[in-house]
């Protein structure tokens, strides 16, 4: 068969049109799902208890599917999709997948040929921290999405922490409720924290992270840098070695983010790091990192060691040590 600049076998055609066809589809794979979400079908399924025929699932939200045919059962990753689930990706769903965050990449060709800062910027016209506080919908699913994944351990023996870029504070929140002798303050920009009060043990404190941190045993990092390009990394990355006591002193930074690497034989565990070093691109200015470039990193903001475990599936904890 003739292609315009060279000669295919039928089966190489074939193939060729399959595989474009798919990538052009493959947005049905998000938008399937986020319609079974909104129609809360895992939370049907959940309540039921046992086998659920498809029929019973569409007629709890009016569809009409013909009777009979096989039982379903949650899976390991639709229970990720539970309302009620604390670990619930149900949020970070609805906030990828809200137009609000969906139309940066309609205009990705437009902000490759612009000046402006991200696709973001090109698309609404400001920054992507510059968007929650407008009163939209997206805010809530913001700050419960940015939190759906709080419970992590690692704080043991600090006295205080500041965790810089903490929105509205529900992971500070859930380390004074695990950790009640660590003081912690919740340190972001002053629209995100103003009018939020503390307790006995959590603290809000506005302000530019650039500019200057709050002083603590130990500064949070949690999906913050990558973010960022390298260089603004490294301002602040200096601002953090400044907010914390010497390495004599137990001083330290707990960095929560990826680290790129290839997995031996599981492809879709490097596809899903490369499409969040997508999605930092467009919707932010940064990139995810491998461990080489987190160390050149840490290196240039004048740290002298640091210390992976990779314990939280695709992220992993970096202790950076003055
Ligand atoms: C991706 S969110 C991470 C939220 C939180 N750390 C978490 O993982 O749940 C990034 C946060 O950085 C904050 N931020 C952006 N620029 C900042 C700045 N210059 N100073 C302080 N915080 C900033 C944003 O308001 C936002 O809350």
């Amino acid at each position: 068969m003739a292609l315009q600049n060279g000669e295919l076998s039928k089966d190489e055609l074939l193939d060729s049109q399959a595989h474009i066809w798919n990538h052009i589809f493959s947005f049905i794979n998000s938008m399937s799902l986020k319609c079974a979400i909104q129609l809360q079908i895992p939370d049907i399924i959940n309540h039921h208890g046992s086998p659920m025929l498809l029929s019973d699932v569409s007629t709890t939200f009016g569809g009409n599917d013909e009777e009979g045919g096989e039982g379903y059962l949650l899976t390991h990753a639709s229970r990720l999709l539970l309302k009620e689930e604390p670990l619930s990706l149900r949020p970070f769903l609805l906030a990828m997948l809200d137009p609000l965050l969906m139309d940066p990449w309609q205009n990705l060709s437009k902000w490759f040929q612009n000046d402006d800062a991200t696709a973001v910027h090109t698309t609404h016209g400001r920054m992507i921290w510059d968007l929650p506080g407008q009163g939209q919908n997206f805010s809530k699913f913001f700050n419960e999405a940015m939190a759906s994944d709080a419970r992590l351990g690692c704080f043991e023996g600090l006295a205080s922490i500041v965790d810089v870029g903490g929105g509205t504070g529900t992971v500070a929140k859930a380390i004074a409720k695990a950790f009640p002798n660590i003081m912690c303050t919740s340190f972001d920009l002053p629209h995100v924290v103003d009018g939020l009060t503390g307790n006995k043990n959590t603290s809000y404190v506005g302000g530019d992270m650039f500019e200057a941190i709050p002083t603590a045993d130990a500064v949070l990092l949690k999906w913050i840098l990558h973010d960022w390009n390298d260089e603004k990394c490294i301002k602040i990355l200096k601002q953090c070695k400044e907010a914390i006591p010497s390495k004599e002193n137990r001083g330290k930074l707990i960095i929560i983010d990826m680290v790129v690497k290839v997995h031996e034989g599981e492809n879709d565990l490097l596809e899903t790091q490369l499409f969040f070093d997508m999605l930092m691109m467009t919707l932010a200015t940064g990139k995810e990192r491998s461990e080489e470039e987190w160390a050149r990193l840490f290196h240039d903001a004048g740290f002298s060691d640091y210390k992976i475990t990779p314990i939280l599936g695709l992220r992993s904890i970096i202790e950076v040590y003055p």
